[in-house]
């Protein structure tokens, strides 16, 4: 057992005791600063409820599903991931949380990742790189990157960059996530733009960090948590309404946005943590939707040649259980400049050409199929501009807490 201080930035929090063994928070045993308490977590008379505290605490590390973890831990002498945020102080490139021995009087200006050089070690171990026996450091910021995908920090000409892999034989997801970088640019959507990079023969997409040393992201699902949801009220409102008791702007807006990119690109995985608010550490003035990232997991990635198909019943979230109904969600089409989205079968073709994972009959059936949602998107817009859409909790995805699996 250790006593940290549970830091936002260099605020003081509360003084919380972890379990070294478990990597769990066994008691808080004070709280400095109610208004620094993660968003979220509730407290109640002073005391913080400390299911939810060590529920976003084991959600700062990376998941035990991660793509290659156990061999990484067996060459970290590592037990568990639940482990790896301690040895880090609980730092990230996401967020201004950290924890202080209780003992140690340490400056976060002299340690936090955004300005002072970290660790490249654990990511070169999570990426299938041996230690080969030297002492390794785990001031990492891998350490509290969610996310299955196999990933790592590192820094270009000066700036913070996670890259990112993909899955199974098609490796799909880092050119989907450059191809939604790009529709998203085409539509004037805010987004993180993304890059493709290839290392050891494999595909990966590279993005700078969208955090500085005075913001951080708070994802929809710590949002939601904010107020309880009536049974009566969807999903789609419950964060529309905890957005606007929080006084964040632009949300609406924003959210049209996210459901238009989604449904052109047949998202499968806009899970509450792959979206959210950005807002400043020091003052907690909510600054607005967070621009979007982690649009890999669409365009039929998992799925043979066979089945790529525009019409193909797939996969959704975050707030209905179709893609037909959740477009529906959009208030505004008016925004969309269909002409923008001309060529992007083409601009698709050039971001997979020379991949060795994606072949020409892989390319075509994708091609064909994104030229398609592009006019389903249309057809929907003209529907919806018919019809006044009634949103009800009936058809919301039912369950969808990123830290459920
Ligand atoms: N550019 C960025 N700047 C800051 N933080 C980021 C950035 N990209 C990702 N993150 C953080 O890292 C986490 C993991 O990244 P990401 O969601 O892209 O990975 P993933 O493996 O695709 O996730 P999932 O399990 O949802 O598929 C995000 O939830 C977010 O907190
Ligand atoms: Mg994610």
């Amino acid at each position: 057992m250790k006593r940290y201080i549970l830091m936002h930035g260099d605020i003081r929090v509360a003084l919380l005791v972890l379990d070294q063994v478990s990597g769990a928070v066994t008691a808080v045993e004070q709280v400095y600063e109610t208004a620094h308490v993660p968003v979220g977590i509730p407290v109640r008379k002073g005391v913080i409820d400390r299911g939810v505290l060590n529920q976003w605490w084991s959600g700062r590390a990376i998941p035990a599903s991660r793509d290659g973890i156990r061999r990484a831990l067996a060459e970290l002498n590592v037990d568990s991931p639940q482990l790896l945020p301690e040895k880090c102080l609980g730092l990230s490139l996401s967020d201004q949380y950290w924890i202080c021995p209780a003992d140690s009087a340490l400056s976060r200006k002299r340690i936090h990742f955004f300005e002072n050089p970290f660790s490249e070690d654990v990511g070169y171990i999570l990426f299938g790189k041996s230690s080969a026996g030297r002492r390794i450091s785990l001031m990492s910021p891998d350490n509290t990157t969610d996310g299955w995908l196999k990933k790592r920090w590192t820094v270009v000409d000066g700036k913070r960059c996670l890259l990112k892999g993909g899955s199974g034989a098609a490796r799909q997801e880092p050119y989907n996530e450059v191809l939604a970088s790009r529709i998203c640019e085409r539509l004037g959507i805010p987004h993180v733009s993304y890059w493709m990079q290839t290392e050891d023969g494999y595909p990966y997409s590279v993005c700078e960090d969208f955090i500085t040393a005075d913001t951080e992201l708070i994802s929809a699902w710590y949002i939601m948590g904010t107020a309880k949801k009536p049974n009566h009220v969807s999903v789609y409102q419950h964060y529309l309404n905890c957005c606007e008791r929080l006084g964040i702007p632009g949300m609406e807006a924003a959210v049209n946005r996210m459901l238009v990119l989604d449904y052109l690109i047949v998202n499968e995985d806009r899970h509450l943590n792959n979206f959210g608010v950005i807002r400043r550490a020091d003052t907690l003035e909510y600054l607005g939707a967070a621009p979007i990232y982690d649009s890999g997991t669409s365009l039929w990635f998992d799925k043979p040649v066979s089945l790529i198909r525009a019409a193909a019943k797939m996969c959704c979230k975050p707030f209905k259980n179709s893609h037909e109904e959740q477009i529906r969600l959009v208030t505004d089409f008016d925004w969309i400049r269909f002409s923008a989205l001309h060529g992007i079968a083409g601009e698709l073709r050039s971001i997979v050409k020379g991949s060795l994972f994606i072949d020409e009959a892989r390319c075509e059936a994708l091609c064909k199929g994104l030229e398609q949602r592009c006019g389903m998107l249309e057809a929907a817009a003209i529907s919806a501009k018919k019809t006044v859409y009634m949103d009800d909790a009936a058809s919301d995805v039912k369950k969808d807490s990123p830290y459920s699996g």
